[in-house]
C-alpha cells in the first residue's frame, strides 16, 4: 500500500541552527519564500529554538516580524515551530498565563504546527503546552528527546508516546538532537512506537556521525510518517539529511514523497550562494560540515562540545576536554539520567566543567544544577539518589509538583514594567523571555524609527497597535 512520506524542510530554522549559530536573516530568506512555498514540502520549519533569541541578541530583528513576513510569501505550507515546552524559547520555566499567550500569539501570526519538547521527557512540563497549542487551533506535535544509557530503552520510550498520546498530541516527533541513533535502533524504536501509539510519526535526526540518511530510511520503512530534512547546501555535517536526497531516494517507492526534484533545483542554488557568502564569511566553518562517528561515543550534541571547548578555553585548561567528556556521563548518572538537550546540555555540561577544573566533585555547584536535582526543572528519567540530593541542595525543599504550579501568573507584571517600549502586543512576550537583550533590542528599534545612528525611519517596521 503506497504511503506518501512528508517532508519538513528545516532550511530556516534547525539547518542553520545547526551549522552557522542561527544568523540567517530575514533578508536573506526573502528571495526564495515563494519557491519554497510552492516546492510540496509538509512543512517548513522556520521559527522558535534558537531563532528567537538570535533575532534579538545578534540580527537587530524583530521575531514576529519575520514570522509575520515568512507567512505573508507561504500560504501553501504549513509553517513549523520548535518549543521548549514550559520553557518557551527561553531558558526557565514560565507561568502558564505567560505560556498560553506566547502560544496564542505565535499562531495568530503564523504558526500552524507547534513541536514540542521538555528536556527532561517529563509530561508534567508539556501539558499548559498542547492544550494551549489545541485550543488556538494549531498541530501540537509532541518530541520525544531522544538519548541513550540504561534506562532508555524502547520501552521507555513507548511509555512516554502512550503518556503524550494521553495528553492530547496531535503527532509524535522522535527528536535525536545529537545524532545518537543508529539505522537498526531506529527501526526497532519507530517499530516499537508505532505498534502502541495510534498517532503520525516523524523522524528528527542530525548528520553528524553520518548515519541520518540511513536512520531516515530505515525509519520510514519501519513506519514513520513525516521526516526532517535539509536542502543540501544547509545539510549534512551537524545539519540534516539533503533533503533532494531523500526525495530521490524515495521516488518511485510505495513511499514517494510526491515532491518534483525540479521544484527543487532552483531552492539548491538560492542556497548553495548563501553558502558559499557563508563560508567566504566565516560564519560557516567547514569543520561543522565534517562527518564523526565519535559523537556517538562523546554522546553530547555538538552544541554542547564547542561550549565545553570555549569554557575550558576561558579557564586556560582547554586540555582538559578529554577528562570534561568522561565526567559528563558521570554527572548524568549521579543527576537521575537528564537527556542532553537545551536547557539540561548546558547544565550537565557546565558542571562537568566545574567538577574537573576545580579537582574536586560537586565542590562547586551551579544555581542550575542545584535547581535540577532539586526538581525544579522536572521530575528526571532516574529518581536521584536522596543521599546525594541532600549533598548538593542541602537545605532546599525538593520540588515533585509541576514546576509551573509554583509559579505565579507573571503576564501583567511583565506589562506593568516596560509600558514605554511596547510597541506591538507580543513585545511583552520578548521581555519576558529575553529581558534586558529585549531592551536593548526596543531601545536600537526606537533610534531607528528616530533616525538615530543614520538609520533611516522604517514605516514599515514601526507601529502595530498594541
Ligand atoms: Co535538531
Amino acid at each position: 500500500m503506497a504511503k506518501q512520506i512528508k517532508i519538513t524542510e528545516t532550511a530556516l530554522r534547525d539547518a542553520h541552527q545547526s551549522l552557522i549559530a542561527t544568523r540567517m536573516t530575514l533578508d536573506e530568506m526573502l528571495p526564495i519564500l515563494d519557491k519554497m512555498d510552492k516546492a510540496g514540502f509538509y512543512s517548513l520549519e522556520c521559527w522558535g529554538g534558537a531563532t528567537f533569541d538570535s533575532c534579538l541578541r545578534f540580527l537587530n530583528e524583530d521575531p514576529w516580524d519575520r514570522l509575520r513576513t515568512i507567512k505573508d510569501h507561504c500560504k501553501n505550507t504549513k509553517l513549523q515551530m520548535l518549543f521548549r515546552g514550559q520553557n518557551m524559547l527561553g531558558y526557565r520555566h514560565y507561568a502558564d498565563d505567560v505560556l498560553e499567550y506566547f502560544v496564542q500569539r505565535s499562531v495568530a501570526n503564523g504558526i500552524d504546527i507547534i513541536r514540542i519538547f521538555d528536556a527532561l521527557n517529563d509530561i508534567k512540563n508539556l501539558q499548559t503546552a498542547i492544550k494551549a497549542a489545541k485550543k488556538e487551533g494549531a498541530h501540537a506535535q509532541v518530541a520525544i528527546s531522544y538519548t541513550t544509557g540504561p534506562v532508555f530503552t524502547d520501552e521507555y520510550y513507548v511509555e512516554y508516546a502512550k503518556r503524550i498520546a494521553d495528553a492530547g498530541a496531535d503527532s509524535i516527533c522522535i527528536k535525536d538532537m545529537a545524532a545518537l541513533l543508529t539505522p537498526y535502533a531506529t527501526e526497532s524504536l519507530v517499530k516499537a512506537i508505532k505498534a502502541e501509539v495510534d498517532l503520525p510519526l516523524q523522524l528528527h535526526t542530525h548528520y553528524t556521525s553520518g548515519l541520518a540518511s540511513m536512520c531516515l530510511l530505515k525509519g520510514v520503512e519501519a513506519g514513520v510518517d513525516m521526516i526532517d530534512t535539509a536542502i543540501s547546501p544547509l545539510a549534512l555535517g551537524t545539519s540534516h539529511a539533503p533533503t533532494e536526497s531523500m526525495v530521490a531516494a524515495l521516488m518511485g517507492s510505495e513511499f514517494d514523497t510526491g515532491i518534483k526534484l525540479e521544484e527543487l533545483t532552483e531552492i539548491r542554488d538560492y542556497f548553495m550562494t548563501l553558502r558559499q557568502k557563508y563560508i567566504e564569511s566565516g560564519l560557516l566553518d567547514q569543520k561543522m560540515l565534517a562527518t564523526d562517528a565519535n559523537a556517538l561515543i562523546y554522546q553530547v550534541p555538538g552544541g554542547m562540545l564547542s561550549n565545553l571547548l570555549s569554557q575550558l578555553k576561558q579557564a586556560g585548561k582547554e586540555d582538559q576536554l578529554s577528562e570534561v567528556l568522561a565526567e559528563v556521563p558521570r554527572v548524568r548518572e549521579d543527576s537521575g539520567y537528564p537527556p542532553l538537550v537545551t536547557p539540561t546540555s548546558q547544565i550537565v555540561g557546565t558542571q562537568a566543567v566545574f567538577n574537573i577544573i576545580t579537582g574536586e566533585r560537586y565542590k562547586m555547584c551551579t544555581k542550575e544544577f542545584k535547581d535540577m536535582v532539586a526538581g525544579k526543572y522536572g521530575t528526571t528519567p532516574m529518581p536521584i539518589d536522596p543521599e546525594f540530593r541532600k549533598k548538593i541542595i542541602g537545605d532546599m525543599e525538593p520540588v515533585d509538583c509541576r514546576p509551573a504550579d509554583l509559579l505565579e501568573p507573571e503576564l501583567e507584571k511583565l506589562r506593568a514594567e516596560i509600558p514605554q517600549w511596547i510597541q506591538q502586543e507580543e513585545d511583552v512576550l520578548s521581555y519576558g523571555m529575553f529581558q534586558k537583550v529585549a531592551l536593548d533590542f526596543f531601545e536600537k528599534r526606537r533610534n531607528a524609527q528616530c533616525g538615530i545612528n543614520g538609520e533611516k525611519l522604517d514605516k514599515e517596521n514601526m507601529i502595530h497597535p498594541v
